[in-house]
């Protein structure tokens, strides 16, 4: 496949089924044992189905459970540090051979699926391991504690990859499979692509890493994720609407992609952000942008933790080079964009604010400052805030 990076485990996977196998496929469902999936398991579906989730052609068996949590790694040796579990609860557990139906939260037949393996879900195992505490105010924690008890694995069958079209939260026009995104990128001729990972309206020091990128790579693929996040994070409807007005107004477009990720955030600091480097090797780009805190929660991670991560692994089977910027901000003095790398001024003259402290602001009828959102990024907040979805 081109000169593009190769994909994980080196084959990009595609589980999605042609129209005339999903036509019998829906046909059988109705006979088949039904499987409601929560919103992180739907994502996690469709991830594997378009094989943003390669060398995964379904949802994990025991050995690549355990060793996933215990090494970061699969049974094959690959590198993997969260597990993709599909778990149901003990009552309604299928048998191993039963053929399942998935069905998305909105009732729309996604997948058929073989069980191949049952297997507890060891919570104990996976929690502390995947998210380094147990704290159940932790979004992630959460989220597994309320999962069944029982894993059903196997290859899965994908009959519907955007299970809400017409919803706010489709994309269509961005939402692009992986050999989709690689197609793009051998279009534009990028031999170099860097990936920014966001959950977040893009704010200055986002633009900041991103424009850095720019000039160490030939591409930057701007890459939201558009999956199940926690309440509270803005709609990723909003964040659309950000990343297109300050794409436009301040990007040099032969030079940026906007596509969206349909994944579910967990919250796992160091190990998610292992994980959102690996997919985006999937999606054919060959850097990932780690900045501060990345994919952390409250104060469960260090500011630079899901950076050191990437020390410990093996860069080769990685593939995917991690590019670490510095916590960065505006500084009065330099007025511009600054880290402790490039600023020697202290922390009184630079303009620190948290998505949190934004939000606040918002919330309360303030526009965020110059110094941290373009004008046009606050407009739209702003008119978001005034009747949040
Ligand atoms: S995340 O959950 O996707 O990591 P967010 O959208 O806020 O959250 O961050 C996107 C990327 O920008 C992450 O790599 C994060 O580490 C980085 N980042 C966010 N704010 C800053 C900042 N002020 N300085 C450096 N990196 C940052």
């Amino acid at each position: 496949m081109s000169g593009l990076i190769s994909p994980h485990g080196g084959t990009l996977v595609n589980r999605v089924v042609d129209n005339a196998t999903a036509t019998k496929l829906q046909g059988e469902a109705s006979s088949l044992k039904r499987i409601d999936l929560s919103a992180k398991q739907s994502c996690d579906l469709e991830m594997i189905g378009i094989g943003a989730f390669s060398p995964l052609t379904g949802f994990m068996g025991k050995a690549d459970f355990e060793s996933v949590c215990k090494s970061m790694k699969l049974a094959s040796g690959d590198i993997w540090p969260i597990p993709i579990l599909l778990s149901v609860d003990s009552s309604k557990a299928p048998k191993v051979g039963e053929r399942v139906a998935l069905y998305a939260p909105n009732g729309v037949l996604q997948g058929v699926m073989t069980v191949k393996e049952t297997f507890a879900h060891d919570k104990k195992l996976e929690i502390p391991n995947v998210f380094a505490t147990s704290d159940e105010a932790h979004p992630g924690v959460a989220q597994v504690m309320a999962e069944g008890d029982t894993c059903i694995a196997g290859p899965v069958d994908v009959v519907t990859v955007c299970v809400d079209p017409k919803g706010p939260e489709a994309f269509l026009e961005f939402r692009q499979t992986p050999a989709q995104t690689r197609a793009e990128f051998e279009k534009r001729g990028w031999k170099t692509v860097g990936a920014f990972q966001t959950r977040n309206p893009i704010h200055r020091a986002h633009e900041y890493l991103c424009k850095c990128t720019q000039e160490i790579c030939d591409g930057l693929l701007i890459h939201p994720l558009v999956g199940e996040t926690k309440k509270g994070d803005i709609p990723a409807a909003t964040r659309m609407d950000c990343y297109q007005v300050l794409i436009e107004k301040y990007f040099v477009k032969d030079r940026t992609h906007l596509s969206v990720m349909p994944a579910a955030m967990r919250y796992a600091g160091p190990r998610e952000a292992i994980l959102h480097a690996l997919v985006r090797k999937n999606y054919g780009c060959t850097h990932f942008i780690v900045g501060r805190d990345h994919a952390g929660v409250g104060n469960y991670y260090g500011t630079y933790d899901a950076q050191n991560i990437f020390d410990g692994l093996d860069a080769k089977n990685l593939g995917i080079r991690p590019l670490k910027f510095e916590h960065a901000a505006w500084c009065k003095l330099c007025e511009g964009m600054t880290s402790s790398k490039t600023c020697p001024h202290g922390g009184e003259h630079k303009i620190f604010l948290s998505g949190t402290k934004v939000r606040e602001m918002l919330a309360a009828g303030q526009r965020p400052p110059m110094e941290f959102s373009r004008p046009e990024v606050a407009d739209a907040l702003m008119s978001w805030a005034k009747s949040p979805a």
